[in-house]
Order: C-alpha cells, then sequence, then structure tokens
C-alpha cells in the first residue's frame, strides 16, 4: 500500500470560508484507483513557511511515498505552492506537469496558467494539482496510469521496466 497524503493549500478553505472539494476528491480519486491509505490530510494558507514545512514533515517524517497538493499554482499574487515546493525537492520530475499541462491545454486554454510542478524528496514523489476540483481530476487522470510504476521505482524496485 503507498502511503499517500493530501495538501490543499487555500486561503479561503483554511478560514473555513470555503468547503474544501478538491482536497476530498483526491481523497476519493485516489482511495479508487491506487492501492493506497491517506495518512494524512492537511489545510494550510497560501504561504511558503506553512506548505514547506508541511512538505518536510510528510516526506520526512511521516514517511509519505506520494504527496499530492492542491491549489496555489497560479498567476494570483499569493499563489507560491510552486516555489514552495522547489525549495523541498531534491530532484524535478519534469515530465508530470509536461503532460499534465499539454493534456489539459486540448481541455482549456487556462491550463497553461499553472505553474505547477512535481519532484522528489528522499523516497517521496510531491506533485502539485491545481485548485478547482475540475483541475484536480482532469490532471490526475493524466498521471495515474503512470503513477504507480513511477513510485515502484521510486521505492527501489530493481526490476527491469521493460514488460
Ligand atoms: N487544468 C485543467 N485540466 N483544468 C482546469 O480547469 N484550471 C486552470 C489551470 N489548469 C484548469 C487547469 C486555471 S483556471 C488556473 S488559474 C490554473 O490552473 C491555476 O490554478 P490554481 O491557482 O488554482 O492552482
Amino acid at each position: 500500500m503507498f502511503r499517500v497524503a493530501i495538501l490543499t493549500v487555500s486561503d479561503r478553505s483554511s478560514e473555513g470560508l470555503r468547503p474544501d472539494g478538491s482536497g476530498t476528491l483526491i481523497r476519493d480519486l485516489i482511495s479508487a484507483e491506487l492501492d493506497a491509505v491517506i495518512v494524512a490530510y492537511r489545510i494550510v494558507p497560501d504561504e511558503r513557511p506553512a506548505i514547506e514545512a508541511t512538505l518536510r514533515e510528510w516526506a520526512d517524517e511521516r514517511q509519505a511515498d506520494l504527496v499530492l497538493t492542491t491549489g496555489g499554482t497560479g498567476l494570483a499574487p499569493r499563489d507560491v505552492t510552486p516555489e514552495a515546493t522547489r525549495a523541498v525537492i531534491e530532484r524535478e520530475v519534469p515530465g508530470i506537469p509536461e503532460a499534465m499541462r499539454a493534456a489539459s491545454l486540448a481541455v482549456t486554454p487556462f491550463a497553461m496558467l499553472s505553474r505547477m510542478v512535481a519532484g522528489t524528496r528522499g523516497r517521496c514523489l510531491i506533485i502539485n494539482l491545481p485548485g478547482s476540483p475540475k483541475g484536480v481530476r482532469e490532471n490526475l487522470g493524466v498521471v495515474m496510469p503512470a503513477l504507480k510504476h513511477g513510485l515502484e521505482k521510486l521505492l527501489g524496485d530493481p526490476n527491469d521496466c521493460a514488460p
């Protein structure tokens, strides 16, 4: 079972002003499509220290295999999730956001406005997703077919990749 953690980055949701439909949607999609246990879930405001501290804690202490963030990837002045993620990861995995943006552009031109990134810290894969439930569903659907294989490799699976 993969250990999955979900971080919602939203000023309004962190103040209780908006229900966190995106975090709960991630939980439902992951539970349905991956052999996973949700080990942590948190809502934080759009603040780099809070995002970075949570990502470090979950990767290093909670030993999450996968952290999915939602929100704060756009161009609004307070959108800092990509910067916080870059400060925490050790290896970037550019193919994941490249694939998500490429596929999403067929759905909406606004896809180019998400600056989401992905990368690894230790044995933890961190992936940013946009903030809306629609953006979560569409982008997670793109990465899902490669997720199990990527996590197995990250966790040290020595087998050849070729089927
Ligand atoms: N990607 C997909 N597939 N579907 C979407 O609806 N929304 C876009 C974009 N990516 C969207 C998407 C919008 S409107 C924005 S502003 C950016 O993601 C950034 O969203 P965020 O600031 O909530 O993270």
